[in-house]
């Protein structure tokens, strides 16, 4: 995910150069910076952070490192675009909460890029306009092709399902107070792997919504997403890519992975995300709905392994996060 977001970086963002790239593989670290037209290699996430060539940082690191990093750049004052998940829990992820209101201002944005895709933009901007009624039902199915690996609940749901929570609480514009999740284990001596899993929702408004994540379809990475109203549905298309028929039968290509479905989602974001630098104000999702996402991803887990629906409190909402 790093690669991609320096080669957008370098190659698709005007106003945006990449200056430094840190790696702790550092075979890793040199293709990149090459790649990048020479960037100054960092074998210290400090000092990189610290660096007076560095005005904004990416953090595309492993999970575990996502919360501190992020406390550093925002000690150092500034901007950063970490990756989903913020931290690696709820506690970890209000520290930086904490640290960024602290500051007084945002530096953070997260990378939970469904709000750059144009398909789940134009699904939003459909409900918003209203014509279907009042929205009643979110649904999100998240296809992975798992290439033999078999994930773990907490996997699925921090890895995958954190993207569709976001989308549910951004295209409804409402907060998730409830949960309840069923899985289906990869075999029965793996009771906490998760082949497929099932999230029913519940927003504070009365709505409801329903998450799957199927770990291991076999034929590709597909994102559907829908909201009914009171008098019509709205639904992403299924498919991108055109239509084709040959020898009696008729098919379209399934994109392999993220990076082809959302290819042009990690652009809008990086484009995105130079603008906020430039105009001085992070935009974007916030660590709040960083924070937030952890927290129902965190209920899904305890629902999931406990059998049970699992309520969902947020703290209050900072003032900094409007
Ligand atoms: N937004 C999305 O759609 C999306 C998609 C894929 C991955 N991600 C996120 O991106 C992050 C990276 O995922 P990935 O699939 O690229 O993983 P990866 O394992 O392919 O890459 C992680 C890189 O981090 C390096 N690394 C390990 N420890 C480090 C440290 N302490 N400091 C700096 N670098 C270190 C590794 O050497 C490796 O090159 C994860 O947090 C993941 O959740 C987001």
């Amino acid at each position: 995910m790093g690669g991609r977001h320096a080669s957008n970086l370098t190659y698709l963002v005007a106003a945006a150069d990449v200056t430094a790239i840190m790696d702790v593989d550092s075979a890793r670290a040199n293709e990149i910076a090459a790649r990048c037209g020479g960037a100054q290699i960092y074998t210290d996430a400090e000092q990189l952070i610290a660096a007076p060539e560095v005005e904004a940082v990416v953090i595309a690191a492993p999970n575990r490192f996502h919360a501190e990093l992020t406390r550093e750049c925002i000690a150092a004052g500034k901007p950063v675009l970490c990756e989903k998940p913020l931290a690696t829990g709820g506690d970890e992820a209000a520290e930086v909460v904490d640290a960024e209101v602290s500051g007084g201002r945002r530096l953070v944005q997260v990378g939970l890029m469904r709000q750059y895709d144009p398909a789940h933009i134009a699904v939003k901007r459909v409900s918003d306009n209203g014509a279907q009624g009042k929205a009643l039902v979110f649904r999100s199915v998240h296809i992975n092709s798992s290439d033999g690996w078999a994930p773990s609940l907490d996997d699925v749901i921090t890895g995958s399902l954190i993207h569709d929570i976001h989308s549910a609480r951004w295209m409804m514009g409402d907060e998730i107070v409830g949960v309840h999740t069923s899985h289906i284990p990869f075999s029965s001596d793996r009771p906490d792997s998760a082949r497929y899993v099932m999230v029913q929702l519940q927003f504070a408004s009365g709505a409801l919504g329903g998450l799957e994540c199927n770990a291991d379809a076999g034929y590709g990475y597909e994102i559907e997403v829908s909201i009914t109203g009171e008098t019509g549905v709205v639904h992403s298309s299924p498919l991108q890519s055109p239509v084709v028929r040959h020898s009696n039968a008729s098919g379209q290509w399934v994109e392999e992975d993220w990076l082809q479905r959302f290819s042009a989602a990690y652009i809008n974001e990086a484009q995105a995300w130079v603008q906020s630098v430039l105009d001085g104000e992070a935009a974007g999702p916030s660590a709040w709905d960083g924070y937030v996402s952890i927290l129902v991803a965190d209920a899904c887990i305890a629902s999931g392994r406990e059998s049970r629906p699992v309520a969902v409190s947020l703290p209050e909402k900072p003032s900094i996060y409007g």
